[in-house]
């Protein structure tokens, strides 16, 4: 089940023989929330856990396994206190829902769950003495360890990059990805990246819906402030609001993020969709010669502030 796949509440669930089994009732992810792992389906008197290897075919119309009835009264049956809900935005890539037709859910963390309570008089005991064994080894490490760290991740503030491209060269109006190779440096490390921007060239027609919305709300700290130039935007390349990458469509003169349509205008001021910010602005510096450098900047997704990570 690796191609595209959408799930419909209450479809039917056919078995082996094409009698049914009952109807579609939820989908459960795991907790990493990257995989449909199974399917709940809900029959007369009862919903069971029906494994997604065990089906064979879906379509708009219906779910066929390779199941008989008696199979699936086998299956566990669902217990809703052991599962969690999560928004529909959460459904990995490659599988989509219905809107507002279906709860996804992922299982709870059972063994945070069920800890305490089988937790005996003994292993508590044994659980005491281990930890006071795990404290005196870490404050012994802390110091020597703390060293050693603070040297290995520790990042390196990363520092202006000629892109090997000039302004004269980019399209009007037209964002153009850019791709280069950069070295991020933290404490003993120099790793080779691959990292690309949006270069964005204006044309300069004075245009109040051209704004950028990061200016607006004032999310631009002083290093990007000092470092901008009416004549071109630098967007990065990740989406705020998940850290998908949007894509240019040409026709439509937007950028519109594959993951859940968040939809930005030319210059990245956020017009739609789920994303909390615009698409980060990075400092940019053109040369007299039109040569174009960029600080690569990397921010927190998913909040409406600005915050640079490192
Ligand atoms: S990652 Fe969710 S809209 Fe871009």
């Amino acid at each position: 089940m690796d191609k595209e796949v959408t799930y419909r509440v209450g479809i039917p669930v056919m078995g082996v023989r094409g009698e049914s089994l009952g109807r579609l009732e939820k989908v459960l992810l795991m907790e990493s929330r990257h995989q449909v792992t199974a399917l709940v389906v809900r029959s007369l008197d009862s919903m069971h856990i029906l494994p997604l290897d065990r089906v064979t075919e879906l379509n708009a119309a219906e779910i066929r396994t390779n199941v008989t009835p008696e199979e699936l009264h086998g299956f566990p049956v669902f217990d809703p206190t052991q599962y969690e809900e999560v928004p529909p935005w959460f459904f990995p890539p490659g599988h989509h829902i219905e809107l507002g037709a279906l709860v996804t859910i992922k299982p709870l963390d059972v063994r945070e769950q069920g800890e305490e309570d089988a937790l005996t008089r003994r292993a508590f005991m044994g659980r005491s003495v281990a930890i006071l064994a795990a404290a005196i080894g870490v404050s012994l490490l802390v110091p020597i360890g703390g060293y050693i760290m603070a040297a290995a991740t520790t990042p390196v503030k990363d520092s202006w990059r000629d892109l090997g491209v000039k302004l004269q060269d980019l399209p009007m109006d037209e964002p153009v990805s850019h791709s280069f190779r950069a070295f991020s440096v933290s404490g003993w490390m120099r790793v080779p990246e691959e990292r690309s921007v949006w270069l964005i060239r204006h044309s300069g027609v004075s245009d109040p819906q051209s704004e950028p919305e990061d200016k607006i709300l004032g999310l631009d700290s002083p290093l990007e402030l000092a470092n901008s130039d009416p004549r071109l935007t630098v967007l990065s390349p990740i989406c705020p609001h998940l850290g998908c990458e949007p894509q240019w469509h040409k026709g439509q003169k937007l950028f519109i993020c594959p993951c859940h349509h968040s939809i930005y205008q030319l210059n990245g001021k956020r017009i739609g969709g789920p994303a909390p910010r615009p698409m980060d602005q990075l400092p940019v510096r053109i040369a007299s010669d039109g040569s174009i450098s960029v600080i690569y900047e990397q921010f927190a997704i998913g909040i409406a502030a600005k915050k640079r990570l490192a």
